[in-house]
């Protein structure tokens, strides 16, 4: 998709469809007014007549108004409220999406500039447009025969009434698309099935990566070289798969060469059956989107790379399949991590934590100025938070404070959970340094205190993201979430250094 900027009268562009918002009390937004005189007052009159509901997102599409040079023009009813929320501004460029998908035009000029959301200038409309477009056009059909025909929209411009702001909208340009193209590399590889993802598959990802972008390199520790290190607990996890688990390091260096670099620490379980401790039937597909942490991962540094971030970013990824082999770590087995410390592994399918650890442990080498690991860990964070919001926990509340104002300016939202000391004592086992599991109350908290016991001289915060990575149901698929977060983040630490 091309994305460009657009200056000029409405009524002289030659597109196949200009995108015009109404508001309110049917008042037309200043293209609307352009357009309409233009065509001597045919869309008041249509607007007047009530021919567009006046609720948020409803449209009316007009092909080959008089005097207008565009072959349509799409009303699209702001609502009767004076600002959006970001969330109805979402839904009302997904109907404009739809419409234009449906209607087969080959482009498209938006008109953002009289849509009212709260809080955001005409940057973050372009931005979050782009997003919504590259998310509406998403199809995963490589593993199907039939596949779907390439979407036959591949030009979007944004027209500008101020040319004062086209240096802005270019960056937003800029931004969106890399936001865009870092959600869609989650999204298929949370999409593609545990028998292609892998973690060798998601190690040859890595690799590629670095070949792709000279600003990134790669490394990957296999399980001979975790053993040696010291590992103990990630390679619990993989103990009763025949697929080697694989501990990957993506270096980005577009900061100078002392500068501490952001670490990512993504979970990578490309299958999750619970091991021993084994799940249930029902459902267990989705245990394919237990690497969605590690999809973000990817998608998060694709998106810096494309922007050419002035930052050092590090991505780690535990990559693991919890399978029940002969082989397989047992209820009551006790392990020792990279850190020293002992874990009595009471249940297998408590396994996020168990690769996470060692990758925490892992990511104090790199001197880091933060450290934030990102995991689909706990079916907890679902019956806390549903499926809008990521989880976060932190040792240090100014990171979780940073990592909320970005879901804020992203609108990928994530909001704070307690991690108390009195939570720790659950984590007590009678045999080792510490338990795996911390029983039924506030599970995704416990899960967050385990790791905090590795992370202790660091600054650290975790993202959990179990209801947000996916959605189930017919539309079943990953959501690439929370790339937007973290590449925001990203964004917010590369201005403040500036
Ligand atoms: N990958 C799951 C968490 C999960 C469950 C994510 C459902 C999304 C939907 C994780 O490895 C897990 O199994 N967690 C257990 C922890 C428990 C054994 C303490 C859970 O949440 O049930
Ligand atoms: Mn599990
Ligand atoms: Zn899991």
């Amino acid at each position: 998709m091309e994305y460009k900027i657009k200056s000029g009268s409405p009524e002289k562009q030659s597109s196949a469809c200009l995108i015009v918002p109404i508001s309110g009390n049917n008042k037309l937004s200043t293209a609307a007014q352009q357009l309409d005189e233009a065509c001597e007052g045919y869309i008041s009159k249509l607007v007047k007549r009530g021919d567009l509901a006046r609720q948020p997102g409803k449209t009316l599409l007009i092909p080959g108004l008089h005097n207008v040079k565009a072959q349509r023009v799409l009303l699209v009813h702001t609502g009767k409220e004076r600002s959006l929320s970001a969330t109805k501004f979402t839904r009302l460029l997904q109907s404009c999406m739809a419409i234009l998908k449906d209607s087969s035009v080959k482009d498209a000029l938006f008109y953002l500039d009289d849509i009212h959301c709260e809080k955001r200038d005409l940057a973050w409309k372009v931005r979050h447009c782009i997003q919504t477009a590259e998310d509406s056009l998403y199809q995963f059909d490589d593993l199907k025969s039939d596949k779907a025909d390439a979407p036959k929209l591949t030009r979007i411009q944004f027209g500008l009434s101020d040319r004062s702001q086209s240096s802005a909208v270019e960056t937003a340009i800029t931004q969106g698309q890399a936001i865009g193209r870092g959600k869609q590399l989650a999204k298929t590889l949370g999409n593609l099935p545990g028998n292609i993802c892998t973690p060798t598959y998601l190690a040859e990802q890595a690799q590629q990566f670095a070949k792709n972008h000279k600003t990134i390199s790669t490394s990957i520790l296999d399980e001979k070289q975790m053993q040696d290190l010291g590992m103990g607990s990630l390679l619990s996890v993989s103990a009763g798969s025949d697929e080697p688990a694989k501990l990957i390091v993506m270096n980005y260096k577009g900061g100078k060469k002392d500068d501490a670099p952001q670490v990512l620490v993504g979970k990578g379980i490309t299958f999750d059956t619970g091991g021993i401790s084994l799940k249930p039937g029902a459902g267990m597909d989705e245990m394919k989107y237990d690497m969605c942490g590690a999809a973000s991962v990817f998608g998060t540094l694709l998106a810096v790379a494309e922007m050419n971030l002035p930052i050092n970013v590090v991505g780690i990824i535990a990559a693991a399949e919890n399978m029940p082999n002969g082989g397989a770590t047992k209820p009551g087995d006790i392990v020792t991590s990279l850190s020293g410390k002992t874990i009595e592994i009471l249940n297998t399918d408590a396994e996020g934590r168990l690769v996470l650890c060692d990758a925490l442990s892992y990511a104090e080498m790199f001197n880091p100025a933060a450290i934030i690991d990102i995991a689909t860990l706990t079916g907890a964070c679902i019956i806390a938070l549903g499926h809008h919001t990521s989880a976060v926990l932190s040792n240090q509340n100014g990171l979780a404070q940073q990592i909320i104002k970005a879901g804020e300016g992203s609108a990928d939202a994530a909001w704070q959970l307690p991690m108390g000391e009195e939570y720790q004592e659950q984590l007590k086992s009678n045999f080792a340094d510490l338990a795996n599991i911390g029983g039924r109350p506030a599970g995704t908290i416990t899960a967050a205190c385990f790791l905090s016991r590795f992370t202790e001289n660091q600054r650290w915060a975790h993202l959990d993201i179990a209801g947000t990575a996916w959605v189930s149901g017919s539309n079943k698929g990953a959501t690439g979430r929370p790339v937007p977060l973290l590449t925001q983040y990203l964004l917010d630490r590369a201005a403040e250094q500036s």
